[in-house]
């Protein structure tokens, strides 16, 4: 057990003798069977109770919220991960003396190397991680998966792991590398053996033999790599590295080489083997979610993010705090090792809302921790999200009828890397479909490289009811195709409703009430100089239609802590507003709703709100001549009060007037319309942005928006309505003055320049602009 950091001797009398290391921190065990089968559930006290604590019988603080971890992971330098790879348990003499026999010099890679070392190191062996690298080696992903699927397809019963994702994986990582297939049994229990070195917690006893399997992959490394310098031509990314080296000999150091050749066969196979056996088990635990992409594997890619997120490979990582620190208000002296739980940031419901659901749709699943973030996010993530992808895809195709075994999982006991050791499955083989249908087998989803695309993602509902609620406004009810429950969504939340077309999709505010599983409601007022969504609606949609939705997601968040709201809706404004004013009265806060409208008979749920709130509701119809007077309401700011409104631009722009002299972050609005036009090449300026946490600097031309930009230079962006109305596109400004053209940010955070809206926003004057990406 490690010492207590905490100074028992300087503690006042009175708390002497009571260490404040709680108990379920002084029990927190990461090589026990509960954090082995379920490392986030596991830690859910922590992230409820004690999000950062101390572990004795780690050594290390252990942290667990995804802002935190999140953070931490940006900052490599007050965060150094050069104890990456470090044995968390210290072997005893024995072990340490088989490995010095092998003469094991296990150094830095790239994972645990600190700058400046490590960002030109990156750089310089980035070019075979590029989308079009990648997509050179699908063909022979697709091949070997299919030749292993032969294998055991008729067999009606297989071991995934055994049959499968172990050896292909392997396979691909060494193609990937450049290395000669060798003694794939070898290899296997070498990595085994690495990983429990690295992460494990093994006994005494097993420490020399574990220790013989390291030595022995570390001297195979050595061999193959002296192999591969007497002819470095020809593809793999070592002997990339290695004709790297000749240029830039300071930067891909032989130390350098030798270590990654060994830790680069585990990055590339042992990661992807897990992901795939934990994404199989889930899914096939979730037979909705399986039959789904067996219908449509176009929800692949964010199946496999989803899965990612929810039941990753990776569950925790390292870092080392090099000063002072204060991490969710608990300091951290300099020096203190920190184990983050990716996977436990994965399942903050401050990030993912109903984070603990399995859902293939959820639309920010690849907002994950699962390859790390920043300077050192996994270079290799773009192929191990291929080689996924082409699994299930296989998977789906020809063994839709797979289901799981009966059987207890077992896993390699250590902190991080994690995947079921065995995966039964089974199925009956006189119903393989490729046996009526051989065409199957020529059938191919293309594999998507990079994040999914979030217009690839809906979600089909069935439209149960239409309701009249006012002159022009209708109530869709939307319900899930099998019954089953819907997210679970806070208000302000909305949805994107696809109006007949992909191309032509509408986001509509949720306005029923958060806590029905069963349905999605929101109220659509037919706008005549709209753009054709709600005429859609109005016109097409009948009961029992089914549409296709994405989301929710939520951009207009309420506080909850708020100490009094002013709720203020115009028109169809009120959809978003009538559930914030739900929750405020569930929630006890003390609230006004405001509720303005051209006539009563316009206006929507005016009786439920009535009902509802009673005093609060302040109804002000312009045609019985009670308008909202927003200079008297707002005449006096209020220091605790927070006021959201939602509605037409006329109305959101005098009330931005009365609460000029309101503190900066009062006001919160939702707008309907986008006021960003399309870019005219003609009038606008060519910028640069220097990405802090990547290490380069690109170009944004002028007929270019920075969204645009920045995909073309391979960095992952969310995007949505990219118009400026979302929020999705959102990236983190260090420096430069931003030209906001968005309507997402208020005011007060476009003066504080310190978020930018990616997708139309821009640099002043063709200024440099520094992002944290
Ligand atoms: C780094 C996870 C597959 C190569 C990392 C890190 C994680 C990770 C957590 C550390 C990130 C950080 O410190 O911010 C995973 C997972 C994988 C996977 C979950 C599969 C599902 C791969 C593959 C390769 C690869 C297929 C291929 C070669 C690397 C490399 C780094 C890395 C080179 C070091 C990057 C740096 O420090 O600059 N990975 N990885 N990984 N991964 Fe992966
Ligand atoms: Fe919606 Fe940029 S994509 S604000």
């Amino acid at each position: 057990m490690a010492t207590c950091p905490f100074p028992h001797a300087a503690m006042a009398p009175a708390a002497a003798g009571t260490c404040p290391v709680s108990v379920q921190a002084m029990a927190f065990d990461p090589f026990g069977d509960g954090y082995q089968q379920d490392p986030p559930e596991y830690l859910r006290w922590a992230r409820e109770q004690e999000p950062t604590f101390f572990s004795p019988q780690l050594g290390y603080w252990v942290v667990t919220r995804f802002d935190a971890i999140k953070a931490i992971f940006r900052d490599n330098i007050t965060f150094s991960p050069s104890i990456a790879l470090e044995k968390i348990t210290p072997t005893g003499p024995e072990a340490n003396a088989v490995l010095a026999s092998y003469g094991y010099a296990m150094n830095r890679t790239l994972v645990n190397e600190d700058e400046p070392a490590h960002m030109p190191r990156r750089r310089v062996l980035m070019e075979p991680f590029t989308p079009e690298a990648l997509k050179a080696h699908e063909p022979m992903v697709r091949e070997l998966t299919r030749q292993y699927v032969d294998r055991f397809i008729n067999d009606g019963r297989a071991d995934l792991v055994d049959q499968l994702l172990w050896e292909v994986p392997l396979t691909v990582a060494l193609h990937f590398l450049g290395v000669p297939e060798e003694d794939m049994d070898a290899l296997r229990r070498y990595s085994i053996a690495h990983t429990v070195n690295t992460w494990g917690r093994p006994k005494p006893e097993e420490q020399v033999a574990v220790a013989h399997a390291v030595g022995n992959f570390w001297q195979l490394a050595g061999q193959i790599l002296a192999k591969m310098r007497l002819d470095p031509s020809g593809p793999g990314w070592m002997k990339y590295g290695i004709r790297q080296q000749v240029l830039h000999p300071e930067v891909v150091t032989d130390s350098y080489l030798h270590s990654m050749m060994m830790a680069g066969i585990v990055a590339a196979h042992e990661t992807t083997a897990n992901a795939t056996a934990n994404a199989m088990k889930l899914l096939l635990q979730h037979p909705r979610a399986w039959q789904d992409i067996c219908e449509d594997p176009s929800l692949i890619p964010n199946a496999v993010e989803e899965c990612l997120r929810h039941n990753g490979s990776v569950a925790a990582w390292r870092r080392l705090a090099t000063t002072d620190v204060v991490i969710d208000g608990i300091a951290i002296p300099a020096g203190s090792k920190l184990l983050i739980v990716t996977s436990s940031a994965n399942h903050d419901e401050r990030h993912f809302a109903d984070a603990d659901l399995f859902d293939i749709r959820r639309d920010n699943a690849s907002e994950h921790l699962t390859f790390g973030y920043g300077a050192h996010q996994c270079m290799g993530k773009n192929l191990a999200r291929m080689e996924m992808q082409i699994f299930l895809e296989e998977f789906t195709r020809r063994l839709p009828h797979m289901r799981l075994a009966q059987q207890t999982f077992s896993y390699v006991p250590n902190t991080s890397f994690r995947g079921p050791e065995h995966l039964w499955v089974e199925w009956d083989a006189a119903l393989n479909p490729e046996r009526n249908t051989p065409e199957l087998l020529r059938r191919q989803q293309p594999v998507r490289i990079g994040e999914p695309s979030k217009h690839a993602i809906t979600r089909p509902v069935i439209v149960e009811a239409i309701t009249p609620l006012a002159e022009g406004v209708i109530k869709l009810r939307l319900v899930s195709p099998d019954g089953q429950a819907l997210p679970r969504w806070a208000p302000g939340a909305h949805i994107d409703v696809e109006c007949g077309s992909a191309e032509l999709s509408r986001q509509y505010s949720l306005c029923g009430d958060p806590a029905d599983e069963r349905a999605l409601e929101i109220a659509v007022l037919r706008e005549a100089a709209g753009r054709g969504g709600s005429a859609w609606v109005h016109g097409r949609v009948l009961v029992g239609d089914r549409l296709k939705i994405r989301g929710p997601r939520n951009h207009f968040r309420l506080d909850e802590s708020a100490q009094r709201l002013i709720l203020i809706a115009g028109g169809i404004g009120i959809t978003p507003v009538s559930a914030m004013a739900r929750r405020a009265h569930a929630l006890g806060i003390e609230y006004q709703l405001h509720y303005c409208g051209r006539s009563r008979a316009g206006m929507a749920m005016l009786d439920d709100l009535a009902a509802l709130h009673g005093e609060q509701l302040h109804v002000h119809v312009s045609a019985e001549g009670s308008r909202l007077d927003l200079q008297a309401l707002l005449a006096t700011p209020e220091a605790g009060t927070q006021i959201y409104a939602c509605g037409p631009v006329r109305m959101l722009d005098a009330l931005a007037q009365a609460c000029a002299a309101w503190p900066e972050d009062a006001l919160r609005v939702e707008h309907f319309v986008s006021t960003v036009g399309t870019l005219d090449p003609a009038r606008e300026q060519a910028f640069e942005v220097e990405l802090k946490d990547s290490g380069f600097t690109i170009p944004v031309r002028a007929d270019q928006t920075l969204l645009a930009a920045l995909r073309a230079a391979n960095v992952d962006i969310q995007s949505d309505c990219e118009e400026g109305l979302c929020g999705s596109c959102e990236v983190s400004v260090l420096s430069g003055q931003v030209d906001h053209r968005d309507v997402v940010l208020t005011r007060a955070e476009r003066e504080a320049n310190r978020q930018m809206m990616s997708c139309c926003s821009r640099a002043c004057g063709g200024q440099k602009l520094v992002l944290e990406l």
